[in-house]
């Protein structure tokens, strides 16, 4: 789909569809610059009353026998000073979806006054993200799958001074739409089609067609490098696993200074030797949602050329069940030389994150560290599906992720780390154990990870309940959501900005 930005006066003609903002309280002055057809219709739905312009509120008609525009949709933007961006992402899906049944093709959305609170690039990002983002559906193993309807969808421009700032957001916008579309993809891939194997070459595509660099690591080279507690974890499968390195410096000055990003990546979650029941174990294809949002930030990083050094590292395993199983009770090593009692073979992932953000401080001497994973079930059950969990050890790195999370819309909430919740972990045969209670699993679980890390800054983001959506909603499409693209590409970018 093109997603453009376009003059009012050099757009008569263009688009079936027109989307038409208006604030509550609706100044019909605003809306001179329609033709009068058109105003007369809108002032007409006014004055009875059917469109208020409240926020969400859609009004759309048919022109009779025109041919463009055919349909109009006015679109109620709320009151001026509530708005923000996540409420035109969302305004804007409405919207689409409304073209949609009717019909739309191309669509031209009409300009209206921004607050003082939003910037035209951040408009133009998030109308190109949503955009891209709600006309997104996974049917390639659909036989009679039918083409999305929607071609073009066009920005209208006014005042010729803002061409360049929607132009720029609708250039960052349309590149984070697409990788965030990317990381749906691969967790929407169902795991005989996405083994460990095929996670790799897909960030080696992924590297080669957006510039950054990757290397990928088989069994015998992951063993050489004494990763056991990963290598536990996929021991079982025929399945081989593989460790993806993805590099990218574009800030050659401040070489000390290297965000870390490790995604977990089991291509499916059996649980192992400690099941998991039928009815939870077909969403567990998605439990490499955390690798899926590094490549898609990666890539977004590197295509839009980031000024900042940037290392993603993804533990590629599958969590199966045969006689080559490690079992509840072993006790395993560790790159980090640690000793884990495995209590429960279904808390892997934390296994194979030890192991990689343990390498990705030590071996890639990343500053910081952000994991990103499908990790705990207990996130879903805290924050639900709306908001992704946050563990850390760094207020300073948290509050840039939360920045970055405002920028986004991808909601973060930050958990309490507190020193006595690590007594959770004590094993008494080892040096650690997998798995504490029930009690606060969440936060046992980032503070598993974190004591691989050597103390840097470290902050966790469990998204099992965000990658993961049972319905559609808003530009959100039912199943994988590629969450987390967006805000590690806000995080890296805002870290280019300080230095
Ligand atoms: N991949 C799961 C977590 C998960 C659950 C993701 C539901 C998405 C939706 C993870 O490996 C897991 O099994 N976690 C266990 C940990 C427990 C055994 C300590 C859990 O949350 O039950
Ligand atoms: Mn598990
Ligand atoms: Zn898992």
């Amino acid at each position: 789909m093109d997603i453009r930005v376009v003059n009012l006066r050099d757009s008569d003609g263009l688009s079936d569809t027109r989307i038409i903002p208006f604030y509550e309280g609706i100044d019909l002055e605003e809306i001179s610059f329609l033709e009068d057809s058109i105003e007369a219709m809108v002032s007409h739905l006014v004055r009875v009353e059917k469109f208020t312009g409240k926020y969400g509120q859609l009004e759309s008609f048919r022109i009779p026998r025109e041919k463009n525009p055919k349909n109009i949709i006015l679109a109620g933007l709320g009151k001026e000073d509530e708005l923000d961006l996540e409420k035109i992402r969302r305004l804007n899906a409405k919207a689409i979806k409304e073209s949609q049944k009717l019909g739309a093709k191309s669509i031209k959305l009409y300009p209206f006054n921004l607050p003082a609170s939003i910037e035209l690039v951040d408009f133009a990002r998030a109308v190109a993200e949503s955009t891209l983002l709600t006309n997104y559906s996974f049917d390639k193993y659909k036989s009679d799958r039918k083409d999305s309807t929607l071609r073009e969808f066009n920005i209208v421009y006014i005042e010729y001074d803002s061409v360049e700032s929607l132009n720029e957001g609708v250039v960052e916008g349309t590149i984070l739409g697409e990788f965030t579309i990317l990381a749906r993809n691969l967790t929407n891939e169902p795991a005989n089609h996405m083994t460990p194997q095929i996670l790799a070459e897909e960030a080696q595509k992924a590297g080669i067609q957006n510039g950054f660099d990757v290397e990928v690591l088989d069994e015998s080279e992951i063993e050489n490098l004494g990763m056991e507690s990963f290598l536990s974890v996929g021991q079982a499968s025929d399945n081989p696993p593989r460790f993806v390195i993805m590099r990218y410096f574009g800030n050659e000055k401040n070489k000390d200074e290297i965000l870390g990003l490790v995604g977990k990546g089991i291509t499916f979650d059996s649980g192992g030797l400690c099941i998991k029941p039928a009815g939870s174990m077909p969403e567990m294809k998605s439990d490499m949602a955390g690798a899926a949002a590094v490549i898609g930030a990666m890539s977004a990083i590197s295509k839009l050329g980031v000024k900042a050094n940037v290392v993603g590292v993804v533990a590629a395993c599958e969590n199966s069940i045969s006689g080559h199983a490690y079992r509840p009770g072993d006790i395993i090593g560790s790159m980090a030389g640690k000793t884990i009692e495995v209590v429960n073979t279904d808390a892997e992932g934390r296994l194979t994150l030890a192991d990689a953000v343990y390498y990705a401080v030590e071996k890639e001497n990343v500053s910081r560290v952000v994991d990103i994973a499908t990790l705990t079930g207990a996130a879903l059950v805290a924050l639900g599906t709306t908001t992704t969990a946050i563990v850390s050890n760094s207020d300073s790195l948290c509050s840039d992720i939360e920045k970055a999370a405002s920028l986004s819309g991808e909601k973060v909430w930050r958990l309490p780390a507190f020193e006595e919740y690590k007594e959770l972990l004590k094993s008494e045969i080892a040096d650690i154990k997998n798995s504490g209670s029930r009690n606060a699993s969440t936060i046992t679980a980032g503070l598993f990870i974190e004591s691989f890390t050597g103390s840097k800054p470290w902050a966790h983001l469990d998204i099992a309940g965000t990658s993961w959506a049972d319905k559609d909603s808003d530009y959100i499409k039912k199943d994988g959501t590629g969450v987390g693209v967006r805000t590690l590409y806000h995080l890296a970018k805002a870290s280019a900005e300080t230095e």
